[in-house]
């Protein structure tokens, strides 16, 4: 592995928030008082109630509690809007970027964006939503969804986003998993030129929900199709009658924020809960200091309010800091490779923060689609959702960056709330793959996977756990507090267990090396084999399936399955084509199966457990190393899977 450092410039260095003197000094500060550190950075927010307590955490198994500011008050859409009218008002608060770019771009000021909130704060109240009410929405990236989210936040109400590419399956199952009141959709999702027709896949979910869940529709392209009387409601009509005003709830810092689904290793994906104060402070703690951001600076992430990355880093983490923020409805490569640049030079984008598998697709489409953009304004780059291969680092510093923009590789999840590992701009010297350094108050250990004993020194590779609590880290699942004790504090007891294995290089700094569990990461996205076996084997010709992930080129790791068919079926390429569009259905596009190779058998230990170890070398195609195969119950099946492997 590359250990080639790149330093700062002189100039990002001196203009920095913070430099590697400054960034050792706090770093220390926040993990020997902690409790000093958190009180001071609480200040960052406006609160109604001031808190007196900073932190009461107990990571005890059986007990976890995680309390941040436990008696202060806030609301968080005074502290994304209001507070900052007096001072910039009439400032642009979000650039909306459609997917078309003939259709041309939207600037909403902070008080347009107070403006709307409030109208969409009040079709809500009058649909029946209250404080600790849960809303789903599942919108296209247009402003509304911002303004979706902040009225949520105005009322008390909890938000749970559901990602437009997700299907009318998983749809159902989050309004039910959340008993939500309200569904906020849009009639179509324009992405990449074509449209998604998304209230008709909510109608199809909401066959499956309570009678009593309204839909809000947001008209975005107009291509409405059927409509539902007394359960649809017509946003717009509403919206524009509706009062600009809409006096903020005074919520305590613990109360729920929003819930967001994600994919774990077991079972169905999990309600991840995350709090209101704490998770104010950290989220904008972080985008300003990872990215460095300045007053006046346009910042722009490419991610969707589908995923954490844009909870924290398009809406709240940049709106509580008074920032503009690009919010793009579009792709990497529509109307052509060079949309991303575009956007650049067309907002004189400062901050850019997009995911490797968008770097490595646009890579591979050649440089000139970037070199005909005028990218001088851009002053940081970064990425997030995987870990980034050197080639790919090396082309978005040397041919987006122009060698003088630090990137930083943020390393977090959905349940950190934000950025845990990442270099800082103008502190770190980078190294292509490695997310370097600790935030604030993270205290990352390096642990013996089976033993759990703390691997001390430089040099050393094993799973990587959390030592303490941070405000923004996620307070429980939802409605199910035992699994989230389970799944991230029964196995190294005494540490927020994060899934991920790391090593600390010689020089101390820390290289996620990828999931420990049955997680895999297909372009940035999330997905449990799980979750996709237990699609598979709902389609009746199918008896058994196992998933495993593979290096795939462009998206990180592609979704390998080994299928054994019902006896009496026959495979066929037409059976695959079918299973494909099964799990589409089932659970969505992005979980789309790659390859899907025939098993007549699985290989299992004697007691009947799938050796998915071997599944994965022989996806890998790396069946030269398959280990100790002593255990299997029917080695022969090995010989079969090895011979008709699909990745060759
Ligand atoms: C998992 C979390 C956090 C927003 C996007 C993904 C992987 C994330 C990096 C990175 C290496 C990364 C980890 C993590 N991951 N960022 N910079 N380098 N790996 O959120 O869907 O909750 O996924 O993504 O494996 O556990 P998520």
């Amino acid at each position: 592995m590359s250990s080639k450092t790149y330093a700062p410039t002189a100039e990002m260095v001196a203009n920095a928030h913070v430099n590697e003197a400054k960034y050792n000094e706090m770093y220390a500060a926040s993990i020997s008082d902690p409790e000093g550190f958190w009180r001071e950075q609480g200040k960052r927010v406006d609160w109604i109630k001031p808190f007196t307590q900073v932190k009461d955490v107990s990571y005890a198994f059986g007990e976890v509690n995680i309390n941040w500011y436990a008696d202060g008050t806030l609301n968080v859409s005074a502290n994304c809007i209001d507070r900052h009218l007096a001072t910039r008002g009439s400032q642009t608060a979000i650039i909306w970027e459609p997917d078309n770019p003939d259709e041309g771009a939207q600037h909403i000021t902070y008080q347009e964006l107070h403006d709307n909130t409030c109208r969409m704060a009040n079709v809500l109240k009058d649909l029946g939503v209250g404080k600790g009410d849960r809303v789903v929405l599942y919108l296209p990236m247009i402003p509304e969804a911002a303004y979706a989210m902040l009225a949520c936040t105005r009322i008390g109400a909890i938000h749970s986003i559901v990602f437009a590419g997700f299907s009318p399956d998983a749809l159902s199952a989050r309004v039910n998993g959340s008993e939500a009141k309200v569904v906020i959709t849009a009639d179509e999702a324009p992405r990449g030129g074509r449209n998604t027709p998304l209230k008709t896949n909510a109608d199809q979910a909401l066959l499956h929900c309570s009678d009593d869940v309204k839909c809000l529709v947001v008209k975005r392209t107009g291509g409405q199709t059927t409509w539902v009387d007394g359960r649809d409601v017509d946003y717009n009509a509403l919206a524009a009658d509706a009062s600009t005003e809409c006096a903020p709830e005074e919520m305590n810092a613990e109360d729920p924020l929003f819930i967001l689904y994600t994919s774990g290793s077991t079972g169905q994906p999990k309600g991840v809960v995350h709090t209101t104060g704490g998770y104010l402070v950290y989220a904008s703690l972080t985008h300003e200091m990872v990215f460095d951001y300045h007053d006046g600076d346009i910042y722009w992430c490419t991610a969707d309010v589908g995923w954490v990355t844009g909870h924290s880093y398009i809406v709240y983490g940049p709106l509580a800091n008074g920032a503009t923020s690009v919010m793009f409805e579009g792709t990497p490569t529509y109307p052509d490779a060079s949309r991303f640049w575009q956007v650049c030079e067309k907002h004189k984008v400062n901050q850019f923060y997009t995911a490797p598998t968008a770097i490595r697709a646009l890579m591979g489409q050649g440089n000139e689609f970037v070199e005909k953009c005028d990218l001088s304004d851009l002053k940081v780059l970064g990425t997030v959702g995987e870990p980034i291969n050197p080639e790919a680092w090396n082309w978005y510093n040397d041919v987006v960056g122009g060698g003088r923009c630090p990137i930083v590789d943020t390393w977090w999840q959905t349940e950190t709330g934000g950025h845990l590992m990442t270099p800082l701009p103008g502190a770190h010297a980078t190294k292509p793959g490695s997310a370097m350094k600790p935030f604030f108050g993270i205290e990352p250990v390096v642990l013996e996977p089976a033993s759990g004993e703390i691997i001390e020194g430089n040099g050393v590779e094993g799973v990587l756990c959390i030592k303490d609590s941070w405000p923004g880290q996620m307070r429980t699942v939802w409605g199910d507090h035992e699994r989230f004790m389970k799944t991230y504090f029964a196995d190294y007891k005494g540490y927020y267990f994060t899934g991920d294995g790391c090593r600390r290089d010689e020089d101390g700094d820390y290289w996620i090396t990828g999931r420990v569990d049955d997680v895999i990461n297909v372009s940035g996205h999330r997905m449990g084999t799980a979750e996709v076996e237990s699609a598979l084997v709902a389609h009746a010709k199918v008896a058994e399936a196992a998933v495993v992930g593979y290096p795939h080129d462009i998206k990180g790791q592609g979704i390998y399955c080994y299928v054994t068919l019902m006896s009496g079926e026959e495979p066929s390429e037409e059976l695959r084509k079918e299973l494909r569009t099964w799990v589409r259905t089932e659970i969505g596009p992005i979980a789309s199966p790659d390859l899907i190779q025939w098993a007549p058998g699985l290989p299992k230990t004697r007691s009947g457990k799938i050796m998915r170890r071997i599944l994965r070398k022989i996806a890998e195609n790396d069946y030269g190393a398959l280990g100790d195969t002593s255990t299997l119950a029917e080695p022969a099946v090995v010989d079969d899977l090895i011979e008709n492997r699909m990745n060759r």
